[in-house]
């Protein structure tokens, strides 16, 4: 049974599941290791397992694993095309490493017209594809041109190699900006939000608090425009299910709340931590990273979760204390 509804997103035809499955650690390692049959084999075992639980959405860029995450999921297309019209299919560029291309470059980010028409050139070949659905700039780049990012956008659009552009790690303003200069819709922003991470969502309670940063209005922005939000790392790399003794002091209190509300409900801490996310009202996208078969299968119990506001609150005060 497919516990995910699907996320309509305004301005396009594609069909989002609730939880998405981040591509980041699909391949062997961030080293130049060559690809195995055994690493293929194991990357179809884990998109196959997603794919089951009625994922549809599968989130790269260009950097995951220098390229070989990319690589090892064109593995399954073999036997396979017509999966690719049931796919979302998402990729990001816009980061480089040091050393890229030249020995003594600094790592950097680079939303030019060479750049990203380059990237995007690589992913498609990597991913054995004619197109991306969707391509996200992965992190704000203070340099960017309007005319570049405007041009390489349109050209990507009109050439069919990108269908819906989105962006990573970005405000509201610094989306209002992009969005203004290109006639294409930007559909997404991935951020890190998560019940360890929950600034973006906390953040609003502190408005005439000194702890207040200012950055909850991206959410705001999302949720007005009809942008799909991401949430990126959103079991935290799996903290909330360590043992208490591995938690730092200060937070043992918190993950203790959390793993006594799974523990009553019959589910992992895991699963709370993403029920927590999708109980916001901004419809945020879960993207998650597990390798695991048995945790992805876990995963999607969220789904069939639906917290009270009380629940939900007693999740929020032990992640940021006390509410003022
Ligand atoms: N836009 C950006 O800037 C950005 C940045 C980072 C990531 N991303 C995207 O977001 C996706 C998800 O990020 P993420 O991998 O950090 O998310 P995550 O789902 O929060 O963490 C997954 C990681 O945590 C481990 N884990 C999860 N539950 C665990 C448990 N109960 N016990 C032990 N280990 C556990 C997994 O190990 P196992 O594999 O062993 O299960 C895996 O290494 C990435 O794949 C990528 O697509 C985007």
């Amino acid at each position: 049974m497919n516990l995910l509804k699907s996320l309509p997103v305004k301005h396009t035809d594609l069909i989002f599941s609730q939880i998405g499955y981040g591509c980041m650690n699909l391949a062997n390692s961030w080293d130049s290791t060559p690809l195995s049959s055994d690493d293929y084999k194991k990357a179809a075992t884990i998109i196959d397992t997603a794919l089951e639980q009625g994922i549809t959405v599968f989130d790269h860029a260009d950097i995951y694993m220098h390229g070989k995450s990319e690589e090892v999921f064109s593995g399954i297309w073999e036997n396979r095309s017509s999966l690719r019209q049931q796919l979302v299919l998402q990729s990001k560029c816009g980061i480089r490493f040091d050393n890229d291309p030249h020995p003594g470059d600094p790592k950097r980010y680079d939303f030019s017209y060479l750049h990203i028409m380059q990237s995007v050139e690589r992913s498609l070949k990597r991913l054995k594809t004619d197109h991306l659905d969707v391509l996200l700039f992965h992190r704000p780049d203070a340099l960017v041109e309007k005319e570049e990012f405007a041009r390489a956008c349109n050209e990507l659009f009109l050439d069919g190699k990108v269908r819906y552009f989105g962006l990573s790690n970005c405000s509201a303003s610094q989306f209002e900006l992009l969005q203004d200069w290109t006639d294409e819709h930007l559909v997404i922003n991935q951020v890190q939000v998560s019940l360890w991470h929950h600034h973006l969502i906390t953040d609003g309670f502190f408005v005439d608090l000194k702890e207040y940063t200012g950055i909850n209005d991206t959410l705001n922005y999302c949720q007005k425009n009809g942008i799909l939000v991401q949430a990126w790392a959103p079991v935290a790399g799996g903290i909330f299910s360590k043992p208490l003794d591995q938690i730092e002091e200060s937070k043992r209190a918190f993950v203790d709340v959390v793993q006594k509300m799974a523990w009553n409900k019959g589910v992992s801490a895991d699963v709370i931590a993403l029920a927590w996310l999708l109980r916001h009202p901004a419809e945020i996208q879960p993207i998650i990273g597990s390798t695991n078969p048995d945790r992805i299968r876990d995963s999607i119990k969220a789904a069939d979760i639906q917290l009270t506001r009380e629940e939900w609150y007693v999740l929020t005060t032990a992640a940021v204390g006390n509410l003022p």
